[in-house]
Protein backbone atom coordinates (compact mmCIF):
# COMPACT_ATOMS: atom_id res chain seq x y z
CA UNK A 1 0.00 0.00 0.00
CA UNK A 2 0.88 3.46 -0.41
CA UNK A 3 -0.32 6.78 1.64
CA UNK A 4 1.01 9.91 1.05
CA UNK A 5 2.16 12.25 3.56
CA UNK A 6 -0.03 15.66 3.55
CA UNK A 7 2.73 17.21 5.21
CA UNK A 8 4.03 17.56 1.73
CA UNK A 9 0.75 18.76 0.27
CA UNK A 10 1.25 22.67 -1.00
CA UNK A 11 -1.64 23.64 2.01
CA UNK A 12 -2.68 26.96 -0.06
CA UNK A 13 -4.06 24.47 -2.26
CA UNK A 14 -5.12 21.65 0.11
CA UNK A 15 -8.44 21.12 -1.86
CA UNK A 16 -6.78 20.56 -5.00
CA UNK A 17 -4.24 18.64 -3.90
CA UNK A 18 -6.72 16.05 -1.75
CA UNK A 19 -8.48 15.92 -4.70
CA UNK A 20 -5.25 14.74 -6.33
CA UNK A 21 -5.17 11.87 -4.16
CA UNK A 22 -8.98 10.91 -4.22
CA UNK A 23 -8.26 10.49 -7.84
CA UNK A 24 -5.21 8.65 -7.92
CA UNK A 25 -4.38 4.71 -6.78
CA UNK A 26 -3.39 5.51 -2.98
CA UNK A 27 -4.52 3.67 -0.25
CA UNK A 28 -4.83 6.31 2.23
CA UNK A 29 -3.66 9.93 3.19
CA UNK A 30 -0.81 9.81 5.93
CA UNK A 31 -1.37 12.92 8.38
CA UNK A 32 1.50 13.98 11.00
CA UNK A 33 0.67 16.13 13.49
CA UNK A 34 3.41 17.63 15.69
CA UNK A 35 3.28 19.61 18.79
CA UNK A 36 6.49 20.99 18.85
CA UNK A 37 7.58 19.27 22.16
CA UNK A 38 8.23 15.74 21.26
CA UNK A 39 9.08 17.03 18.04
CA UNK A 40 11.23 20.10 17.44
CA UNK A 41 8.33 21.11 14.80
CA UNK A 42 4.58 21.88 14.71
CA UNK A 43 2.04 20.98 11.55
CA UNK A 44 -1.45 21.28 12.18
CA UNK A 45 -4.32 19.87 14.17
CA UNK A 46 -7.98 18.86 14.59
CA UNK A 47 -9.19 21.86 12.51
CA UNK A 48 -7.15 20.25 9.08
CA UNK A 49 -8.05 17.27 10.11
CA UNK A 50 -11.84 17.67 9.87
CA UNK A 51 -11.25 19.73 6.85
CA UNK A 52 -9.19 16.39 5.46
CA UNK A 53 -11.98 14.47 6.83
CA UNK A 54 -14.87 16.49 4.37
CA UNK A 55 -12.65 16.18 1.38
CA UNK A 56 -10.39 12.90 1.68
CA UNK A 57 -12.41 9.67 0.43
CA UNK A 58 -9.40 7.93 1.14
CA UNK A 59 -8.86 6.38 4.82
CA UNK A 60 -6.84 8.99 7.54
CA UNK A 61 -4.03 7.47 9.08
CA UNK A 62 -3.17 9.51 11.58
CA UNK A 63 0.73 9.55 12.85
CA UNK A 64 0.97 11.35 16.55
CA UNK A 65 4.27 12.82 17.02
CA UNK A 66 3.34 14.42 20.57
CA UNK A 67 3.52 13.65 24.04
CA UNK A 68 0.38 12.99 25.89
CA UNK A 69 -1.11 11.11 23.07
CA UNK A 70 -4.19 9.09 25.11
CA UNK A 71 -5.30 13.07 25.85
CA UNK A 72 -6.44 13.58 22.51
CA UNK A 73 -6.76 10.29 20.34
CA UNK A 74 -10.24 10.05 21.05
CA UNK A 75 -10.65 13.34 19.38
CA UNK A 76 -8.77 11.83 16.17
CA UNK A 77 -11.29 8.56 15.92
CA UNK A 78 -13.94 10.92 16.61
CA UNK A 79 -12.47 13.57 13.45
CA UNK A 80 -12.76 10.57 11.06
CA UNK A 81 -9.07 8.57 11.95
CA UNK A 82 -9.06 5.07 9.97
CA UNK A 83 -6.35 4.39 11.92
CA UNK A 84 -4.75 6.16 14.99
CA UNK A 85 -0.37 5.80 15.95
CA UNK A 86 1.48 7.93 18.71
CA UNK A 87 5.28 6.85 19.58
CA UNK A 88 6.08 4.11 21.62
CA UNK A 89 8.90 6.27 23.49
CA UNK A 90 5.91 9.07 24.12
CA UNK A 91 4.34 7.37 26.67
CA UNK A 92 5.16 4.84 29.79
CA UNK A 93 2.67 2.61 29.16
CA UNK A 94 1.11 2.41 25.59
CA UNK A 95 -1.70 0.58 27.04
CA UNK A 96 -4.16 3.35 28.07
CA UNK A 97 -4.12 5.17 24.72
CA UNK A 98 -4.36 1.66 22.70
CA UNK A 99 -7.92 1.18 24.53
CA UNK A 100 -9.25 4.58 23.88
CA UNK A 101 -8.22 4.31 20.28
CA UNK A 102 -10.16 0.76 20.04
CA UNK A 103 -13.16 1.84 22.07
CA UNK A 104 -13.58 3.38 19.30
CA UNK A 105 -13.64 1.05 16.48
CA UNK A 106 -10.75 2.73 15.01
CA UNK A 107 -7.40 0.50 14.20
CA UNK A 108 -4.11 0.49 16.27
CA UNK A 109 -0.57 1.71 15.42
CA UNK A 110 2.54 2.13 17.61
CA UNK A 111 5.71 4.22 16.10
CA UNK A 112 9.53 3.88 16.61
CA UNK A 113 11.90 6.34 16.07
CA UNK A 114 14.84 5.28 14.08
CA UNK A 115 16.96 5.30 17.54
CA UNK A 116 14.53 2.90 19.02
CA UNK A 117 15.13 -0.63 19.53
CA UNK A 118 12.57 -2.72 17.08
CA UNK A 119 12.71 -5.11 20.26
CA UNK A 120 10.71 -2.96 22.11
CA UNK A 121 7.61 -3.46 19.49
CA UNK A 122 7.69 -7.24 20.11
CA UNK A 123 5.10 -7.28 23.34
CA UNK A 124 2.64 -5.61 21.34
CA UNK A 125 2.66 -7.12 18.30
CA UNK A 126 -0.34 -9.30 18.86
CA UNK A 127 -1.87 -6.06 20.38
CA UNK A 128 -1.73 -3.61 17.91
CA UNK A 129 -3.01 -3.58 13.76
CA UNK A 130 -0.28 -1.91 12.52
CA UNK A 131 3.21 -0.99 13.54
CA UNK A 132 5.28 2.07 11.76
CA UNK A 133 8.70 2.32 11.74
CA UNK A 134 10.35 5.38 11.02
CA UNK A 135 12.90 5.73 8.57
CA UNK A 136 13.78 9.18 9.38
CA UNK A 137 13.92 10.78 12.72
CA UNK A 138 10.02 12.33 13.24
CA UNK A 139 9.67 15.75 12.68
CA UNK A 140 10.18 17.19 9.05
CA UNK A 141 9.63 15.60 5.77
CA UNK A 142 12.20 15.75 2.77
CA UNK A 143 14.99 13.86 4.99
CA UNK A 144 17.15 11.05 3.65
CA UNK A 145 16.03 7.58 4.28
CA UNK A 146 18.41 5.35 6.86
CA UNK A 147 19.62 1.97 5.54
CA UNK A 148 19.73 0.28 8.87
CA UNK A 149 15.86 0.59 8.88
CA UNK A 150 15.73 -2.28 6.18
CA UNK A 151 16.96 -4.62 9.14
CA UNK A 152 14.39 -3.38 11.25
CA UNK A 153 11.44 -4.13 8.67
CA UNK A 154 13.36 -7.81 8.22
CA UNK A 155 13.20 -8.37 12.07
CA UNK A 156 9.62 -7.15 12.76
CA UNK A 157 8.51 -9.35 9.62
CA UNK A 158 9.51 -12.13 11.36
CA UNK A 159 8.26 -11.61 14.47
CA UNK A 160 4.97 -11.52 12.52
CA UNK A 161 5.57 -14.77 10.60
CA UNK A 162 7.23 -16.72 13.32
CA UNK A 163 3.83 -15.42 15.73
CA UNK A 164 1.32 -15.80 12.35
CA UNK A 165 0.21 -12.47 13.20
CA UNK A 166 -1.30 -10.33 10.56
CA UNK A 167 -0.11 -6.86 11.80
CA UNK A 168 0.72 -4.55 9.33
CA UNK A 169 4.27 -2.86 9.03
CA UNK A 170 4.22 0.71 7.78
CA UNK A 171 7.65 2.74 6.77
CA UNK A 172 7.95 6.56 7.25
CA UNK A 173 10.42 8.53 6.45
CA UNK A 174 12.86 9.16 2.69
CA UNK A 175 10.78 6.90 0.64
CA UNK A 176 11.26 7.30 -2.71
CA UNK A 177 10.77 5.27 -6.30
CA UNK A 178 14.88 4.59 -5.57
CA UNK A 179 14.35 2.71 -2.46
CA UNK A 180 10.76 1.56 -2.36
CA UNK A 181 11.00 -1.79 -3.18
CA UNK A 182 13.93 -2.55 -1.15
CA UNK A 183 11.47 -1.63 1.84
CA UNK A 184 8.61 -3.77 0.12
CA UNK A 185 10.99 -6.10 -0.28
CA UNK A 186 12.38 -6.31 3.41
CA UNK A 187 8.54 -6.77 4.31
CA UNK A 188 6.63 -3.66 4.37
CA UNK A 189 2.82 -3.35 3.97
CA UNK A 190 2.44 0.37 3.65
CA UNK A 191 5.15 3.05 2.14
CA UNK A 192 4.39 6.41 3.58
CA UNK A 193 5.67 9.26 0.82
CA UNK A 194 5.56 13.32 1.18
CA UNK A 195 8.03 14.70 -0.91
CA UNK A 196 8.37 11.59 -3.22
CA UNK A 197 4.53 12.30 -4.25
CA UNK A 198 3.49 15.89 -3.40
CA UNK A 199 6.84 18.12 -4.64
CA UNK A 200 6.47 15.75 -8.42
CA UNK A 201 4.68 18.00 -11.31
CA UNK A 202 1.98 14.62 -11.40
CA UNK A 203 1.55 12.94 -7.44
CA UNK A 204 -0.75 10.65 -9.40
CA UNK A 205 2.03 9.31 -11.50
CA UNK A 206 4.50 9.59 -8.71
CA UNK A 207 2.47 7.55 -6.90
CA UNK A 208 2.10 4.44 -9.59
CA UNK A 209 5.22 4.59 -9.53
CA UNK A 210 5.92 3.51 -6.11
CA UNK A 211 3.37 1.01 -6.39
CA UNK A 212 5.47 -0.22 -9.39
C1 LIG B 1 8.13 12.90 9.35
C2 LIG B 1 6.77 12.43 8.97
C3 LIG B 1 6.69 11.81 7.63
C4 LIG B 1 7.00 12.76 6.50
C5 LIG B 1 7.48 11.95 5.33
O1 LIG B 1 8.13 13.25 10.69
O2 LIG B 1 6.32 11.45 9.90
O3 LIG B 1 5.42 11.22 7.42
O4 LIG B 1 5.88 13.51 6.10
O5 LIG B 1 7.95 12.81 4.36
P1 LIG B 1 9.06 12.32 3.30
O6 LIG B 1 8.43 11.21 2.51
O7 LIG B 1 9.31 13.56 2.50
O8 LIG B 1 10.24 11.86 4.10
ZN1 LIG C 1 4.48 10.30 9.43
Amino acid sequence: MVAPSVLSADFARLGEQIDLINRSNADMLHVDVMDGVFVPNISFGFPVMKALQRCCTKPLDVHLMIVHPERYVERFCDAGAWSVGFHLEAVEDPEPALQLIRNKGVRTCLTINPDIDAERLVPYLDKVDMVLLMSVFAGFGGQAFIPETLDKIRFIREQITQRHLNTLIEVDGGINTGNASAVYAAGADVLVAGSAVFHTKDPIAAIEQLRA
